[in-house]
């Protein structure tokens, strides 16, 4: 295998290094195994997920395809059951849903998190029984909360007076009693690498804590005859890598939590603490291992409710992108290779592949970092520094920014990105007319589909041509 890299491209004046965190791979054909499902691995070349070869399955079913590794999925799945042992753990179900994922949630032991009424419909069409379920939405309408509590959600997460009293007139009408958290704003809002603890209350979630929005909302719960306060919720963002986020937002809900208690009188039961534990897109990406964060979080729960004289709630997490982001890849042919010379004379490699923005939006809309591999043979070429972009119109649908590839990248190469299993189908659009691609489960040597193509009759299917 060689190890050599294109002469000069990092010292030619004007030459293109890409950020500064990627450097050449020592083997352009080896995989970063901290990147992909757990079973991924390269066999003379070929990408091999769940046993399964991927060049075999794109000869039966095609590109583009998202490849979902069952065994990667379940295993992490179970590690934040285990490692959150006595917490309660939603499966966050807007990072990626169909009926067959949520069966393997609930097998694995987990509880599913739902955020709009389609979420609810799939989460029922799979047979999950809905007391495992938390509904989610800031805006939520009667009928919608009609529909959660006739089938018997196990709890709603309200997020503004409208839908309390919306929630109250429900459960009046049906004669129900209804489980409800209340979501409030901890003034904590983390991003990837950092987390700023103030002035992040001008958003549209939650109820805000230091304006003493949070405390009147729970009064408003605790008059309603047919809502039964479960306790408070907070979510201060998505993939976070430290804890320090959560530490300055358990601390303050543990404290309204607190004051509940002494001027309302109640002791709420829960206390749910969100989603958003980061994944590996790139090298520079460390993540926490659940056990870790749950270690972490028990702690300043922990010191937090001994200093408030408090019994512990019961805690709830909802992770989403750490349990299915690593479980997928996404797997795209090569149709045209294109060097464009810039100014300074260095030249960009452009990939383009038979998807993109449509399959994976999440680099044109949050300047996401992804890297790939060619998946369907060995390369002795050096390698290139490229950017893979797909087949939109227009310029900013770019899939991987920077990735070096063998210079001998060419059309009808295989190609996969790996850790697109959140929020990459979960947002998939028609965009241009794109049919969304398949997703593949694959395990034991074994594929199956869990969500087909679309086809052009898919397409014109609402096109009522009137
Ligand atoms: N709980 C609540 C209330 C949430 O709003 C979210 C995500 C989660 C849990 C799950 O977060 P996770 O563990 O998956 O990070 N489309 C964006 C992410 C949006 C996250 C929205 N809320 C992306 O592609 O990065």
């Amino acid at each position: 295998m060689s190890t050599t890299h294109e002469a000069g491209w990092a010292h030619a004046p004007g030459g293109l290094r890409g950020p500064a965190w990627l450097s050449p791979p020592a083997d352009p054909n080896a995989l970063v195994p901290s990147l992909w499902s757990s079973t991924a691995h390269k066999r003379d070349g070929d990408l091999v997920v769940g046993g399964v070869a991927v060049a075999d399955l794109v000869a039966e079913h095609n590109t583009p395809a998202y490849v979902l590794d069952e065994e990667d999925f379940r295993a992490r799945a179970r590690a934040f059951r285990d490692g959150f042992a006595g917490w309660k753990v939603y499966y966050a179900a807007k990072s990626f849903l169909c009926t067959t994922v949520a069966r393997w949630v609930v097998e694995e032991g987990l509880r599913l998190d739902v955020c709009s009424n389609g979420e609810l419909t799939v989460a029922l069409r799979a047979g999950v029984d809905p007391a495992l379920l938390e509904y989610h939405g800031n805006n939520k309408s009667l009928p919608e909360l009609r529909r959660a509590v006739s089938a018997g959600v196990g709890a709603i997460v309200v997020d503004s007076l409208v839908e309390v009293e919306r929630l109250a007139a429900a459960t009046a009408d049906l004669g129900a009693t209804q489980a409800v958290m209340v979501r409030v704003t901890a003034g904590v809002e983390a991003h990837t690498h950092e987390y700023i603890a103030t002035a992040h209350e001008d958003q549209k979630f939650g109820f805000s804590i230091t304006n003493g929005d949070a405390l009147e909302a729970v009064r408003r719960v605790l008059a309603a005859p047919g809502l039964d306060l479960r306790g408070l919720h907070s979510h201060i963002g998505s993939q976070i890598f430290d804890a320090a986020g959560f530490e300055v937002a358990a601390r303050r809900v543990l404290r309204l939590h607190a004051r509940v208690s002494d001027e309302l009188g109640t002791t709420m039961p829960e206390m749910n603490l969100g989603g958003g534990f980061g994944i590996a897109y790139t090298t520079q990406d460390r993540p926490m291992s659940p056990a870790q964060l749950a270690a972490e979080m028990t702690r300043i729960v922990g010191e937090e409710c001994r200093g408030l004289g408090l019994e512990p709630p019961q805690l709830s997490i909802e992770p989403g992108r750490a349990i299915v982001g690593p479980s997928m890849c996404t797997v795209y042919t090569v149709g045209t290779v294109k060097p464009v010379t810039l100014d300074g004379g260095a030249v960009r490699t452009y990939v383009s592949v038979d998807g993109g923005m449509s399959d994976n939006v999440r680099t044109a809309l949050y300047d996401a970092d992804y890297s790939c591999t060619v998946a369907g043979r060995a390369s002795e070429a050096p390698p290139v520094l490229a950017r893979v972009v797909g087949k939109h119109c227009e310029a900013g649908d770019v899939v991987v920014r920077d990735e070096f590839l063998p210079a001998d990248v060419a059309p009808g190469d295989l190609l996969a990105v790996p850790g697109t299993g959140a929020y990459c189908r979960s947002m998939a659009s028609n965009y241009n007319h794109a049919l969304r691609p398949p997703v593949i489960a694959v395990r034991d040597g074994q594929a199956r589909i869990l969500l087909r193509r679309e086809t052009e009759d898919d397409l014109l299917a609402t096109d009522v041509g009137a």
